[in-house]
């Protein structure tokens, strides 16, 4: 689904990655860590299609990136919701922009709605919701469309744990319910091993090491010892060579 080869993007005269490589299979997830600076968003904006690279290859769906991409949703780390529009009007938008007829539009955000829980928030703006319940707005907003890409920049770095969990089992389970190709960028290590099939460790613009984790997809993963392995063996990958710097 994703293939990604010998990418390298400077800003200006700074180098913001360099030399990446790696591909992500179709109806996989992938979570992408790394310390603040290392380039995770900015290898999110090159797959969303809003940032060229000075060099690389890059596809999606087989096809080189080229622009934004209709079937690929993207939620930034401030949700992205318009302010002036109601929990229900955010969701629909993109929906009528598609020139979808109104029934259908209709019977699509009422069942999302219902889906992600938040129903009893359709007539509310933005500025009226916590953090949580805007993230699952966002969620909400891009799943109408039926992505067959989602990208999420740090979906749950605002919220708190117990809040972050249930968001986190929330899109296990949309994923298992509606299979897609899901990359995230996450801060958490804990989140990385319960949402990644994949995880991708970043540094320094560079990918230090991709791990696979056969664990993915057991909600009751966190009650479990494997869960914590996995987290150590992150946490090592990710402070391993910081004594040579
Ligand atoms: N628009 C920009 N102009 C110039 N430099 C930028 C720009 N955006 C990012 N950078 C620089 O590129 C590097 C990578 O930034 P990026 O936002 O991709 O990091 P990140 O891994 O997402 O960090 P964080 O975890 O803090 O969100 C950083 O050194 C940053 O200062
Ligand atoms: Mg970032």
């Amino acid at each position: 689904m994703i293939d990604v080869k010998n990418l390298t993007v400077y800003y200006g005269s700074e180098r913001a990655l360099d030399d990446v490589s790696f591909t992500i299979e179709k109806n996989t997830t992938c979570a992408i860590i790394g310390p603040s600076g290392c380039g995770k968003t900015t290898l999110l904006y090159c797959l969303a299609g809003l940032l060229a690279p000075l060099s690389g290859n890059m596809t999606v769906g087989g096809q080189p990136i080229s622009g934004i991409r209709l079937d690929t949703a993207l939620i930034l780390q401030d949700y992205g919701l318009f302010p002036w529009k109601t929990v229900w009007k955010n969701i629909s938008l993109g929906l009528q922009v598609r020139g979808l007829d109104k029934a259908k539009e209709n019977q699509i955000v009422e069942s999302i709605l219902r889906e992600l829980g938040i129903e009893k928030y359709k007539k509310k703006y933005p500025m009226e919701l916590s953090g949580g319940q805007k993230q699952r707005v966002a969620i909400a907003r891009s799943l109408a469309l039926k992505p067959d890409l989602l990208l999420m920049d740090e979906p749950s770095s605002a919220l708190d744990a117990i809040t972050k969990e249930h968001l986190q089992n929330l899109i296990v389970k949309l994923y298992k319910a509606h299979p897609m190709t899901i990359m995230m960028v996450t801060h958490s290590i804990e989140e990385a091993v319960f949402l990644g099939q994949k995880i991708v460790i970043m540094d320094e613009g560079k990918i230090k090491m991709i791990l696979d984790n056969p664990h993915f997809g057991d909600e009751d993963l966190r009650n479990k010892q494997e869960f914590y392995n996995i987290c150590l063996k992150v946490r090592q990958y990710m402070n391993s060579g910081d004594q040579d710097e």
